[in-house]
């Protein structure tokens, strides 16, 4: 399957920001943006403004996302949130993995393992971070570290799975600083997770979205894009302004 087979999709990662107000009103901005027939768009508000974003985007083309998730669907784990609640709400996807998460929360590629599979068996869509420090790039071990967490999830899925999950390679050197990777770079690392996904499923791999992340901005969209093996973005801070987020949208066709 070639790169244009695969649907791009374009994701933005509010992050912790926005309130309820502000959140619905961004939602309805982006619900507002000319998006191709091509191209998906999700938005990933935070936990407490699901239900009203949802609310806002029913009727139009853009899905809703959460940030993260539990693998358990239910019990005594305080603060958490679990797949089939963000199913409930109206999600069809969920971030997994982020760096800030594995940097700030203790995520660990045995949690992302568990949190992709329950996100894949209540039928969510997940978009599983993978990416590697600036100390890792600069010590040569760039592709080692995004292997081993890709690999983590992988090694514990069907080939259904495989076709069905997102990837994002978002190189955390990359993220929020205004240093996007070098299209050519990106292109090398997403071609290397493709590759990887191909060995436990040839087929399925070539169905698989391998999103980039990491300060992507209007005016780089459309170079990351066309290479060959990045089919989405994951969008952090110019997916708070629909403007902005709108012209990343239309990069992508
Ligand atoms: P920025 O686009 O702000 O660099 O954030 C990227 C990111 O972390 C998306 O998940």
């Amino acid at each position: 399957m070639t790169h244009s087979a695969r649907r791009p999709l374009i994701a933005g990662n509010w992050k912790m920001h926005n309130s309820l107000a502000e959140s619905v009103a961004l939602a309805r901005a982006v619900a507002d943006v000319r998006i191709g027939p091509r191209t998906d768009v999700v938005v990933a508000p935070v936990f407490t403004a699901l239900s009203a974003v949802a609310q806002a985007l029913v009727g139009t083309p853009v899905g809703l996302a959460g940030q993260d998730l539990h693998w358990e669907p239910k019990g005594a784990f305080t603060g958490a949130i679990s797949a089939p609640m963000l199913k409930d709400v109206g999600c069809s996807h969920v971030i997994i993995g982020h760096s800030e998460r594995r940097q700030y929360f203790g995520e660990t590629d045995e949690s992302v393992r568990n949190k992709t599979l329950a996100a894949l068996r209540s039928g969510l869509t997940p978009i599983v971070c993978v990416g590697e420090t600036l100390a890792e790039r600069e010590g040569g071990i760039t592709f080692e570290v995004i292997g081993r967490q890709l690999d983590a999830v992988l090694n514990a899925c069907e080939s259904s799975e495989i076709a069905a999950m997102v990837i994002a390679y978002e190189p955390v050197w990359a993220i929020g600083t205004g240093r996007t990777a070098k299209s050519s770079d990106a292109q090398l690392a997403h071609a290397f997770l493709r590759d990887r996904a191909r060995h436990k499923h040839a087929e399925a791999a070539d169905r698989t979205r391998v999103l980039y992340g990491g300060s992507v901005k209007a005016d780089n969209a459309a170079e990351l894009l066309a290479q060959p093996d990045i089919d989405g973005a994951l969008v952090g801070g110019a997916s708070l302004d629909a403007e902005t987020f709108g012209r990343i949208i239309r990069a992508a066709g």
